[in-house]
């Protein structure tokens, strides 16, 4: 039973988790007042901090400590939490505390102003097998209409420090989830999208350390937004080296009317306090992913082929049947169908949107296709597209309307589409009924749910309020997502926004596993999905072998290469195996046999990121008896054979058998001198081994 306490003496709270504290406290004002988040302290401790005068400010200056949730109004100058104007113009919050709940973990500190109707709800949520604690906001209105100029999930404070430094994920298409640590400048560091997705650029997940930590040491304190739209995350150093962050859902500019009775709930915001490292705060990322965020951990991740890069847009019966075949072959167990098989959609030009097989290419609809990959023992799923339309459609020729448009503005194309409009009741209602009866009717197992552009003219001609579609549609998408779970309860659902642009704790809610980037070089791979295991688990990781040379890059890599690194994550083959030759045909089935040995330590063990000398890397998953170690060296100078790798997440006390070769080994030896790694010659050497303690 979580642990939450309110001190009534003292009007403060008290969230433990197992092994870090959170606490806050009502100021003589009703302000929420920040006390403590990080490393166990006793009630009388945080007393303790409670009872500090803030430092004495001059009067150009904010008042008082840091807040919770701090709004616009009064004597407070950082980047606000909270703006609203009234009905008679009037902006700013003033406080008053109306009382608090507690219900099995969840506390709920409900704040009204003290003339205006609104109530606004602080939430937080802590698990007793997790230190993160998930917080969120609600604001309800009981009276007059109330614009909403930012309402955000939580913000969150640091202990007062020198300096910090935050850890971040930049990128683009086909280079998600590049991981950069800078020093915190004294300013407002904005992490945003305007897309309305998650996007390629920024991902809302950020980690701040005083400079000190590493891999395996130090305070890292992270935060992670459970949103799949636009959002924006303010993080303010001042110049007395106050350092807070405030973020949620939507861009700034967007304005939401709350009407009387309304109440606007906004997505978790979550945050970790770990002393461990950066290791040590994605190992409980993880774990708190695995068990209070996806809905099928347990399950595991199959191998999975996708055609994409095999065939583009020419998917047909006969071709995919082959394909089919040669995948079963190697022991593949789901096959999924990517892009052109329904409408006119030959190319990116035209069909998106109309969502019935092409008759040309599916001459008795997709069920033959999906009977014959079901008879071959796999799985069947299937890519759509379910936000999008190309304006050459009939979809798009029967409900213009039903797009994001603004009034005398132009239509941006992207990729040729628009986006449809789901939050529009009609527009939703539309695309789950076809999902609906697409999945019913052609027995699917899996829906690849891609969305390849980003939100632009995004307005709503007739509707009072049009900026809620920033919302409305994200939430539109997780309903439908939801309802077709719940109803198709063996459905498994892929997110992708070309690649990586929909990682987020919001989406991975209802989907199983994420496309993590349409690229996929081995050796760029290695950087991305190092900065998507610092929030994500290899078990939602999705990770393709493909052709070499590569489609991207025009890299040349070996098989074994492109396999090794495909096997930290969920694997899938990508490549056209019509062309494989059997050789590589066999070394793939080989290899997809090894990767199913050392599956349940990847998808469901506890995972270490390593980094040897040179270009090195390797990534290390401990699961009851076993460690697997995946490395990879994509280069080496002549005589710089890497140095022994360690492995410091191994018992000294225990001895280890190589399941390959037979070597034992001394944990402690790992440890401290570390594995020697049989690695060939020459460039994009990698291996694999599987240690059981004996
Ligand atoms: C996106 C996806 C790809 C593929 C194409 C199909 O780019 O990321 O994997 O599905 O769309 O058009």
């Amino acid at each position: 039973m979580p642990d939450l306490r309110y001190v009534p003496e003292q009007r403060l709270w008290l969230l433990h988790t197992p092994s870090t504290v959170y606490a806050v406290g009502l100021d003589d004002d009703d302000n929420v007042r920040h006390l403590h988040w990080g490393a166990r302290l006793t009630e009388a401790q945080i007393g303790e901090l409670a009872r500090r005068a803030p430092a004495e400010g001059s009067s150009f200056d904010t008042a008082g400590g840091p807040e919770e949730f701090g709004a616009e109004g009064g004597a407070r100058f950082g980047p606000p939490s909270l703006q609203v104007r009234f009905a008679d113009g009037s902006r700013g919050v003033e406080w008053r505390y109306a009382g608090h709940d507690t219900d099995d973990g969840h506390l709920s500190i409900h704040l009204d102003d003290r003339h205006y109707p609104l109530r606004v709800t602080l939430h937080y949520r802590v698990h007793d097998d997790s230190d993160v604690i998930e917080r969120w906001t609600s604001i309800a209105n009981t009276g007059k209409k109330i614009v909403i100029q930012r309402c955000d999930s939580a913000a969150w404070t640091l202990p007062h420090r020198g300096s910090y430094r935050m850890s971040h994920l930049v990128g683009g298409w086909n280079s998600e989830f590049r991981l950069r640590r800078t020093d915190v400048p004294v300013a407002e560091t904005v992490f945003t999208s305007r897309t309305g997705l998650t996007s390629h650029q920024a991902n809302p997940w950020l980690a701040l350390d005083d400079g000190s930590a590493s891999e395996e040491h130090g305070e890292v304190w992270s935060t992670a937004l459970a949103w799949s739209g636009s959002w924006r995350i303010t993080l303010h150093r001042g110049p007395t080296g106050r350092t807070t962050w405030t973020g949620g859902h939507g861009h700034e500019g967007l304005t939401w009317t709350l009407d009387k009775g309304e109440t606007l709930r906004t997505p978790v915001y979550a945050g970790l306090y770990t002393a461990g490292g950066f290791g040590a705060a994605s190992r409980a990322w993880h774990a708190y992913v695995s068990r209070h965020v996806l809905a099928q951990p347990a399950e595991t991740r199959p191998v999975l082929y996708n055609s994409w890069e095999a065939t583009g847009f020419d998917v047909d019966e006969a071709g995919q049947t082959a394909l089919a075949a040669r995948a079963a072959r190697l022991g593949v167990e789901l096959f999924v169908v990517d892009d052109g098989w329904f409408g006119k959609r030959v190319n990116d030009h035209a069909g998106l949107g109309d969502w019935t097989p092409n008759p040309d290419r599916f001459p008795h609809g997709l069920r033959p296709l999906a009977d014959e990959v079901h008879r071959l023992g796999m799985l069947f799923g299937l890519w759509v597209e379910p936000e999008m339309v190309n304006p050459d459609s009939d979809l798009y020729r029967a409900h213009p309307d039903w797009v994001l448009h603004t009034a005398h503005r132009g239509r941006t194309e992207m990729r040729n589409q628009l986006v449809l409009n789901l939050a529009r009741p009609d527009t939703a209602a539309w695309a789950h009924a076809w999902l609906d009866r697409l999945v019913a009717d052609n027995d699917i197992d899996f829906l690849k749910w891609d969305a390849n552009r980003a939100f632009t003219e995004a307005g709503w001609p007739g509707h009072a309020d049009p900026d809620r579609l920033w919302l409305d549609h994200t939430r539109a998408v997780y309903q439908i997502m939801d309802r077709l779970r719940a109803d198709h309860p063996r459905l498994r659902i892929e997110a992708c926004s070309g690649g990586g642009g929909r990682a987020d704790l919001g989406i991975l809610a209802r989907t199983d596993q994420v496309w993590t980037s349409d690229n996929t070089d081995p050796v760029d791979r290695i950087g991305i999905q190092d900065g998507f295991s610092q929030l994500f688990p290899a078990q939602v990781m999705g990770a393709w072998v493909t052709d070499s040379p590569n489609v991207a890059t025009a890299r040349r890599t070996p098989l074994r290469f492109r396999f090794h690194v495909a096997m930290a994550g969920a694997l899938g083959i990508g490549g056209d195996l019509t062309t494989w030759p059997e050789t590589e045909l066999k070394e793939a089935a080989e290899l997809i046999e090894v990767y199913k040995r050392i599956r349940p330590a990847v998808q469901h063990g506890t995972a270490y990121r390593m980094a040897g000398d040179g270009t090195l890397s390797a990534v290390g998953y401990a699961y009851q008896d076993q460690f697997v170690v995946l490395a990879w060296c994509p280069s080496r100078p002549f005589g710089h054979d890497p140095a022994p790798l360690r492995l410091t997440a191994l018992d000294p006390a225990a001895f280890y058998r190589d399941t390959e070769s037979g070597a034992v080994h001394s944990g402690a030896v790992l440890r401290e001198s570390g594995l020697l790694l049989d690695l060939p010659k020459g460039d994009h050497a990698s291996a694999v081994v599987q240690l059981i303690r004996i």
